[in-house]
């Protein structure tokens, strides 16, 4: 009875703007609800699908800063689990003198007359669980130390998840001031209670390979020398020495223990030569190879690394910093930072060889403050050709490496291509904005259709300063500059 008055009162009620108001925030209420409900399920979902135990977890434990870095732009993913890989290029590592491309294996080389060329030789060491446990795995390029990294995660038999994290870390770099050197870094770590025991090799060479190799003995140190060479068109070839380290084909890591290796490779090569004169000539790479390697094996593995960082981490104190972009032909922050990575790492660094005088050092650090007319044409922000997206390979790299030299050598800063990798990040960030150097200022030119982005070009050397210039947008998207000048003698010693 007393619903049927109730129901009967219904339309009448709803008829009220009260009520429909009441009804209207409930059913708001609801959808709130229901918001935050499913919410709290996809986070639940999360939550699990974060592993708690096994090589997922431990890889994730290994890497727990690699996010952060990431997003903020100082490495390149490759590849980690669950995650489609960022890099849409080849995974290597340079110093202008040698190029190692890590995942195919392959080393170039290039000579003071003869550009890059690929050699059959494969520079990497492989280290394998002996066990057939699952392995998970996670790579990055980092662009402040200049190396490509691989963090693997083993699955163990053992049962205390805790203790079972057992990691093998993995650096792979070219040296960056000793550009003979090529360098991987290996370090196991064995927090479990048993045995844990590898398979280290490398990869034979394919057949008919034009490369042999013997053991060497040099006082009291025993090394590898592999010889070997490149055909070129012209009938000539090059000639290829590497003196690597000899390592021990079974490592057995004990329980609660961890273990280091170098792995050094000392590459030297001839300039073209007719196939009369090899012996020659391979005698005197070898003596230039075992010299070189008995000099680094001496050194500290961490004294040849500070040295190789520093140099990059000082590079990158220059750099393009993307903030806004609103058109879709403006590369992504990705796409500007690997290329510049990229162009670093095919040109050589003369600024920082120990090798070259006093007098050639300080004609090109004056350059690279002040690169009179550099850059004079249009920036190169919007040319897609310059900042590709994608590159195939190795050859395609090095075809954009010519063509970066090229239109910075067309548009006033031959001198900044001189002064190599120091000089190419210069070029290129000056590019990108249209500055220009001219008569004792430095001008900006940009179109201003490129205006409604905002981006910052930090570390622009200009005289002995460090200068940051920066394009914003005020609250009515109005661009405006900002300029802030860093000493260079406090902030940064550029070249020891
Ligand atoms: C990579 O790009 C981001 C965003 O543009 C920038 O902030 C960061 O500094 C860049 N990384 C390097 C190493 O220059």
């Amino acid at each position: 009875m007393w619903l049927q008055q109730r129901l009967k009162g219904l339309p009448g009620l709803l008829s009220s703007s009260w009520a429909r108001r009441i009804l209207a925030v409930l059913g708001f209420l609801l959808i709130i609800y229901w918001y935050l409900s499913t919410g709290s399920l996809f986070r639940s979902l999360w939550y699990s699908g974060q592993p708690r135990s096994g090589p997922a977890a431990c890889l994730l434990t290994q890497t727990k800063q690699w996010k952060t870095l990431s997003d903020k732009g100082d490495i390149m993913m490759i590849s980690f689990p669950g995650e489609e890989s960022k890099l849409q290029g080849p995974a290597m590592v340079g110093n202008g003198f040698l190029l190692v491309d890590v995942n195919k294996n392959n080393l170039w080389v290039s000579s003071a007359t003869v550009p890059f060329r690929m050699t059959d030789y494969s520079p990497v060491t492989y280290v394998k669980n002996s066990g057939t446990g699952a392995e998970v795995h996670a790579t990055a390029i980092f662009y402040r130390e200049g190396l490509m990294r691989t963090v693997r995660c083993l699955q163990m038999e053992s049962t205390d998840p805790h203790h079972d994290c057992v990691s093998i870390r993995e650096d792979y770099f070219a040296h960056r001031s000793r550009p003979h050197l090529y360098i991987q870094r290996i370090h196991v770590s064995n927090p479990s209670d048993k045995v844990v025991a590898f398979d280290i090799s490398s990869q034979k060479p394919p057949p008919g390979a034009k490369f042999s190799t013997s053991v060497e003995k040099v006082q009291d140190r025993q090394f590898l020398l592999s010889s070997g060479r490149v055909a070129l068109e012209d009938g000539k070839s090059i000639l290829v020495v590497i003196a690597t380290k000899k390592l021990v084909n079974r490592l057995q890591v004990s329980p609660k223990s961890e273990f280091d290796e170098t792995v050094l490779s000392v590459i030297y090569t001839s300039d073209p030569i007719d196939s009369g004169k090899l012996d020659e000539s391979f005698s005197k790479l070898r003596e230039s190879a075992k010299k070189e390697m008995l000099e680094v094996m001496r050194m500290r593995p961490d004294d040849l690394y500070n040295e190789h960082q520093q140099i990059w981490s000082d590079l990158f104190v220059s750099g393009i910093e993307m903030r806004k972009i609103k058109d879709a032909h403006t590369p992504s922050s990705d796409t500007i930072n690997i290329t510049l990575y990229y162009i670093l790492s095919c040109s050589p660094a003369p600024l920082v060889d120990p090798l070259i005088s006093n007098e050639e050092r300080d004609k090109m650090e004056l350059s690279l403050n002040y690169a009179d007319h550099c850059f004079s044409g249009h920036a190169t922000m919007h040319a897609e050709n310059l900042w590709p997206s994608k590159l195939s390979g190795i050859t395609q790299l090095l075809q954009l490496w010519d063509v970066w030299k090229l239109t910075l050598q067309k548009r006033g800063c031959k001198s900044l291509v001189l002064t190599g990798a120091h000089g190419l990040m210069q070029g290129m960030m000056l590019s990108f904005g249209g500055l220009q150097f001219t008569e004792n200022h430095l001008q900006f030119l940009s179109d201003p259709h490129v205006l409604h982005n905002s981006y910052s070009l930090r570390g622009i050397h200009y005289n002995k300063d460090l200068i940051n210039l920066a394009v914003l947008l005020d609250q009515e998207e109005k661009p405006y500059l900002h300029v802030s000048v860093k000493f260079q003698d406090k902030l940064v010693k550029l070249y020891a």
